[in-house]
C-alpha cells in the first residue's frame, strides 16, 4: 500500500539485477542492468508496474474494460492488453497513428491477446489531442452500450497513480543494492512519457534513498524538460502528500541523446544494440533502451559519466520494436 493505493500482483519481484562484465570492462565503469525487461506478462516490459497500481484501481472503481492509448506500435498498450487478459477485463487501444503498412511487432501480440487497435488518421483537421479525445469518447460509448464499464489509462500508463509502481521499485532496488554492497550508484533510465524517471524520484526523494538517479529522454520536450517534471511532480505531491519540495534543478535529465525524435532509427543506437547482443548476448530495442544505452556509451566517452563509476540501468523491454519494419530496415 502507497498513499493510500494498493496494487494488484503481476510481476514476481524483485526483478533480478544483472552485472555486464565485458561491457564495463570495455567502457571503463562498472555496468548493472535492472531488469525489468524480464517482467511476466505479454513479453516484458516497465510499464507492467504500473498496471499493477492502474489496474487495482480500475477493478475497485467497478471497470470491465481498459482503454488505452500511444503509438500504431505501442509498448504499453501492448502490456495493457497482456494484463487486461491476466484479469479478465476487456481492453482496447486507440492510436493517432497510420498503419505502419503491415502487422508486425506489437500489433501481432495485441491481436494474439484479443486486443483491437482503433487507427484514427489524422487529417489535419483537428489537433492530435483533440482526435485523440473524439476516439477515446466514440469507443467508449460503443462499448458501454455494449455494457461494459471502461476505465481509461493515460499514454504511457504515467499518472499519478501509474507512477507508483516505480516508487515501488525504488524501494526494491534500493534493498537489492544494500543486499549487494553496492554503494555510490547511479540509476540511469529513459524518459518517454516520463512516468518511470517519476517514480524513481518521487521513491528516492521521499524516502531518503541513497543512488543518485539520471534520465535520458528519447525524445525532445519543446516545453522544457524540468518544467514538464516539476508539474507531474507537484501534482503527485498534492495528490499523495508527498514530502519532499522539489526544485527544477532536482532533476537530473538529459536531451542530449534522442537522435532528433520520437523512434528516429539511428546508426549509434542500432551499432550500441549490435554492440550489447555481441558481447553481452542482451537485447534491447530501438525506440527506448537501446538509445538510452547509445546515450551511456557517449556519457561515458564525454566523461558525464565519471571512469569507475558504477551505473544501474533500467531495461525497461520494448523488444517488439526490433521487428517493426521502421527498424529492420
Ligand atoms: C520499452 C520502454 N522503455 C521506456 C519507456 C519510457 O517510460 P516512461 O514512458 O515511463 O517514461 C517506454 C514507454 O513507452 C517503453 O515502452
Amino acid at each position: 500500500m502507497l498513499y493510500g493505493h494498493d496494487k494488484v500482483n503481476i510481476l514476481m519481484n524483485p526483478t533480478p539485477i544483472s552485472y555486464l562484465a565485458n561491457v564495463s570492462k570495455d567502457l571503463g565503469i562498472e555496468l548493472y542492468l535492472k531488469r525489468d525487461d524480464m517482467t511476466c506478462l505479454g513479453t516484458g516490459g516497465n510499464k507492467l508496474r504500473k498496471l499493477e497500481y492502474l489496474i487495482k484501481d480500475a477493478m475497485d472503481k467497478g471497470a470491465t474494460m481498459l482503454l488505452t492509448t500511444g503509438g500504431a506500435q505501442t509498448n504499453h498498450g501492448r502490456l495493457t492488453a497482456a494484463s487486461a487478459s491476466h484479469f479478465g477485463l476487456k481492453v482496447a487501444i486507440v492510436a493517432v497513428d497510420e498503419y505502419p503498412g503491415e502487422i508486425s511487432a506489437n500489433l501481432i501480440l495485441d491481436g494474439i491477446m484479443g486486443c483491437p487497435v482503433y487507427l484514427v488518421h489524422n487529417d489535419g483537421t483537428r489537433t492530435k489531442q483533440e482526435l485523440a479525445n473524439e476516439a477515446f469518447a466514440k469507443v467508449t460509448e460503443e462499448w458501454e452500450a455494449k455494457g461494459e464499464k471502461v476505465y481509461f489509462i493515460c499514454t504511457g500508463g504515467s499518472s499519478n497513480i501509474g507512477m507508483l509502481g516505480y516508487y515501488d521499485c525504488a524501494l526494491e532496488l534500493d534493498k537489492q543494492l544494500k543486499e549487494m554492497s553496492l554503494s555510490d550508484v547511479r540509476v540511469i533510465t529513459t524518459v518517454g512519457s516520463m512516468g518511470t524517471y517519476m517514480g524513481l524520484f518521487a521513491g528516492q526523494k521521499n524516502e531518503n534513498l541513497d543512488f543518485r538517479l539520471t534520465g535520458i529522454a528519447i525524445e525532445p520536450f519543446p516545453d522544457g524538460i524540468e518544467k514538464t517534471a516539476i508539474e507531474y511532480y507537484n501534482s503527485c505531491k498534492e495528490e499523495f502528500g508527498l514530502k519532499f519540495e522539489a526544485k527544477e534543478s532536482d532533476f537530473d535529465m538529459t536531451c542530449d541523446y534522442h537522435r532528433g525524435a520520437y523512434n528516429n532509427p539511428s546508426k549509434e543506437v542500432r551499432e550500441s544494440i549490435y554492440y550489447l547482443g555481441r558481447k553481452e548476448g542482451i537485447i534491447m530495442d530501438p525506440c527506448y533502451t537501446g538509445k538510452t544505452f547509445a546515450g551511456i556509451k557517449e556519457m561515458v566517452e564525454k566523461g558525464e559519466i565519471a571512469k569507475g563509476e558504477t551505473v544501474v540501468m533500467l531495461h525497461s523491454g520494448g523488444i517488439p520494436g526490433i521487428y517493426t519494419k521502421h527498424h529492420r530496415v
